[in-house]
């Protein structure tokens, strides 16, 4: 390690950045870069391997920072150094990743500078894997990712194209726009929702038919899941309630999984005495077959017609009952978006509507990304077509300021 041209920085987040033995490791110094353009203070931590692919002299260089590259630097200069780097960390970045320090990182494994300040740190850990298709879809590597997931890792996934092994598949190193809005958000991110009790209903619900048929919707659950993982992270204590999605439970969530909106009711509306804000973008089946086959119909006996009656309007339930909480309820809707939004607003007594027209091909329903306008009291706010997940940091955002004022 190099110790003589530390600068002082004064209070600028510090991110700490692991980097390891694969070909992409060379998109690392376009990340100090930007990095650095942003004010942020960057300390690079490199395995062995790879100093092979760029060398310490490149990021001490950008960073105008000691590079660590080495468990068994002069302890003159740095007498536990992985721990000060550890605890210096606000947010601790490993891009690249490779297939082997993600094994070491699940399993605790600590052996060399990287992983032991991987393992020493509290700071957010962020992973952007890269590494050959076939080892990317392992079952081992995929089995690693959701131990990290599952303890709070957040993994920028990799992307889809010709990796310089000369295959094409996924494991290409995450653009690096992507690796960086992971980082500004957790830098960005405050506990401006730290106690408050949150109710969050996602996903589509399923309404039987019979035993293998439904009337369901083509909601992912993917916005429901965002907001409730991003309010977490902001301390919130947070339930959500899901109709059924592939999506994993979202991490530091209590998550209750249901089918039908009568069973989605009845588990909001538990969650619901307790809550004090509630955020409902579920996409709740208006209607139900009154009367479901218990087998399964035949085609021969194909009815002509099914009968349908309305399920309970959760939300509405709840603006009945609001007392002195926040409601947050969605409007998908093909026309005159904020009008129908102002009525919703109005008629469940409602703080905020966020509006999305489902009827823009691409966007809202199971896409990534939307394109909504927030409609409160206060007014109207569109915003930009964005990914879900910057949606559900707009959400809290909005939620938090609430929190400040109240
Ligand atoms: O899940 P994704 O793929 O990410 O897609 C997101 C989304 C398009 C589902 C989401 O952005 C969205 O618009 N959710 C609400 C869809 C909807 O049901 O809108 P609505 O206008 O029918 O209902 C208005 C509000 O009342 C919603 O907050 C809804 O959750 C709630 N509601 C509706 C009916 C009902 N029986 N009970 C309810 O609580």
């Amino acid at each position: 390690m190099d110790s003589e041209i530390t600068e002082d920085r004064g209070s600028a987040p510090t991110v700490v950045l692991g980097i390891t033995g694969c070909i992409a490791a060379y998109k690392a110094c376009e990340l100090t870069r930007a990095l650095v353009r942003d004010g942020v203070r960057v300390k690079a931590v490199m395995t062995e391997a790879a100093t092979r692919f760029v060398g310490p002299l490149t990021l001490r260089t950008l960073t105008n920072e000691p590079v660590a590259a080495s468990l068994w630097d002069d302890p003159a200069t740095a007498p536990v150094h992985h721990i000060s780097l550890a605890e210096e960390a606000d947010v601790f970045l490993i891009a690249p990743c490779t297939a082997n320090v993600l094994a070491k990182l699940a399993t605790g494994r600590a052996d060399d500078i990287l992983t032991t300040t991987a393992l020493a740190t509290e700071a957010p850990l962020v992973i952007a894997p890269a590494m050959n298709v076939h080892m990317w879809r392992d079952e081992a590597t995929q089995f690693n990712l959701r131990v990290l997931r599952d303890r709070g890792a957040i993994i920028v996934e990799p992307a889809t194209g010709e990796l310089a092994c000369g295959d094409v598949g996924e494991g290409r190193l995450a653009e690096l726009g992507d690796i960086l809005d992971a980082v500004r958000a957790e830098l960005g991110r405050v506990k401006d929702l730290a106690g408050v009790r949150m109710l969050v209903t996602a996903g589509p619900t399923y309404e039987p038919i019979d035993p293998v048929r439904f009337i369901g919707n083509r909601s992912s659950g993917k916005t429901g899941f965002y907001i409730a993982e991003e309010a977490a992270r902001r301390g919130a204590d947070v339930t959500l309630v899901t109709g059924p999605t592939h999506l994993r439970d979202p991490f530091g969530v209590h998550t209750v999984r249901v089918t039908t909106a009568v069973e989605m009711h009845a588990v909001a509306m538990e969650a619901y005495e307790t809550a004090q804000v509630v955020v409902a973008s579920a996409a709740v089946s208006d209607f139900r077959p009154a009367v479901p086959s218990a087998e399964k119909t035949k085609k021969e006996d194909a009815p002509s017609a099914v009968e349908l009656v309305r399920n309970p309007d959760i939300l509405a339930e709840m603006g009945a009952a609001k007392g002195e909480r926040t409601l947050v309820g969605f409007a998908a809707e093909t026309s005159e978006i904020v009008a129908h939004a102002r009525e919703k607003l109005a008629a469940k007594s409602l703080d905020l509507v966020v509006a999305n027209d489902v009827g823009v091909a691409g966007l809202g329903f199971a896409s990534d990304r939307n394109v909504v306008t927030l409609v409160s009291g206060e007014g109207e706010k569109q915003l930009s077509e964005m990914s879900k997940r910057a949606l559900a940091r707009e959400i809290c955002d909005w939620l938090g300021a609430r929190q400040a004022r109240r």
